[in-house]
C-alpha cells in the first residue's frame, strides 16, 4: 500500500463506528479499506470523477470482501452526495485550489472535513477561515520523504483568528511539536537557503528566519535549555 502513514494519520482522526464517512477522489480505495478495517466507520462512499479511478476502489472491496461496506460512486466532487447522508468528507491528494472548488461547490451537505491537499494548503487555510470554517486539527505528517499537511475543519459560525503563523505552518503543529514537523523546518531551510544561494529574495529570507525562529523557539531552544 502506497503512503500508509498519511492515509493512517487521516484514519486516526476518524471515530465513527457507527456513521458514514465519504472518501472524496477515493481512487485506489486504501483510506475506505483502512476505514472500514478498523473499525472507524461503518460504511464509506468512495467516489471519484473518474469511473477508471473508482473501479480500483470497487476491485479493492471486491478482493477483500468489503463490497456492502464500500460503496462506489462516480461524479465530481460532493455533487454525488446527498444532505446529510454521511457524518464526515475526506478530500485527499488533490491540490489546494481543487479542494476549495469542491467545497464552494458542495459544502453545504457536509459539515465535517478531514483535508490534506498535495499544495496550496495556504490557501486552503485562507479559504477555510474566511468562509466559517473552525480548523481543529492542522499538522504535518511525513511519509517517505514528502511532506503532507492534514486538516481537520468544521462548519462554524463564526470567523476563526488564526495568526499569520498558524496560517502559513499549520495550527496544531505549533502544540504538538512532532518530529516530522521538525523534520519539515529542517528541509524548508535547506531549501531557502538552496535557492537564496543562487539569488537574492526577501520573502524567501523573510520565511527562511521565520522557519528558523519556530525550530529554535519549539526544539532547539528547549534542548539547549535542558542540556544547560
Ligand atoms: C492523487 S488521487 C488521490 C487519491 C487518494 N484520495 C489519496 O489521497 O491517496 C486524486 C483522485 O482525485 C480524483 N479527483 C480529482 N478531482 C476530483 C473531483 N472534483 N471530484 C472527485 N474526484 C476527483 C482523481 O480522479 C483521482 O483519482
Amino acid at each position: 500500500m502506497r503512503a500508509v502513514k498519511r492515509l493512517k494519520a487521516i484514519a486516526e482522526l476518524i471515530n465513527l463506528p457507527s456513521g458514514v464517512v465519504a472518501d472524496i477522489g477515493a481512487d485506489h480505495g486504501y483510506l475506505a479499506k483502512l476505514l472500514i478495517e478498523e473499525k472507524r466507520a461503518k460504511k464509506v462512499l468512495a467516489t471519484d470523477i473518474s469511473s477508471l479511478s473508482i473501479e480500483k476502489t470497487r476491485n479493492l472491496s471486491k478482493r477483500y470482501n468489503l463490497e456492502k461496506q464500500i460503496e462506489c460512486r462516480v461524479g465530481d466532487g460532493l455533487a454525488v452526495l446527498k444532505s446529510g447522508e454521511v457524518d464526515l468528507a475526506v478530500v485527499a491528494g488533490m491540490g489546494g485550489y481543487e479542494i476549495i472548488k469542491i467545497l464552494e461547490k458542495g459544502s453545504p451537505k457536509v459539515d465535517h472535513y478531514i483535508l490534506q491537499p498535495a499544495q496550496n494548503v495556504i490557501e486552503l487555510r485562507k479559504y477555510l477561515v474566511s468562509h466559517k470554517f473552525k480548523i481543529t486539527k492542522d499538522f504535518i505528517v511525513k511519509d517517505k520523504n514528502k511532506f503532507y499537511n492534514t486538516i481537520e475543519a468544521k462548519k462554524s459560525n463564526r470567523v476563526q483568528k488564526l495568526t499569520p503563523m498558524e496560517i502559513e505552518y499549520g495550527l496544531t503543529n505549533f502544540d504538538l511539536r512532532s518530529e516530522d514537523f521538525r523534520q519539515y523546518l529542517l528541509h524548508d531551510i535547506e531549501t531557502r537557503k538552496g535557492i537564496l544561494k543562487e539569488k537574492k529574495s526577501v520573502p524567501l529570507e523573510e520565511r527562511l528566519a521565520r522557519s528558523e525562529k519556530i525550530l529554535f523557539k519549539l526544539y532547539e531552544g528547549e534542548s539547549h535549555a535542558r542540556n544547560n
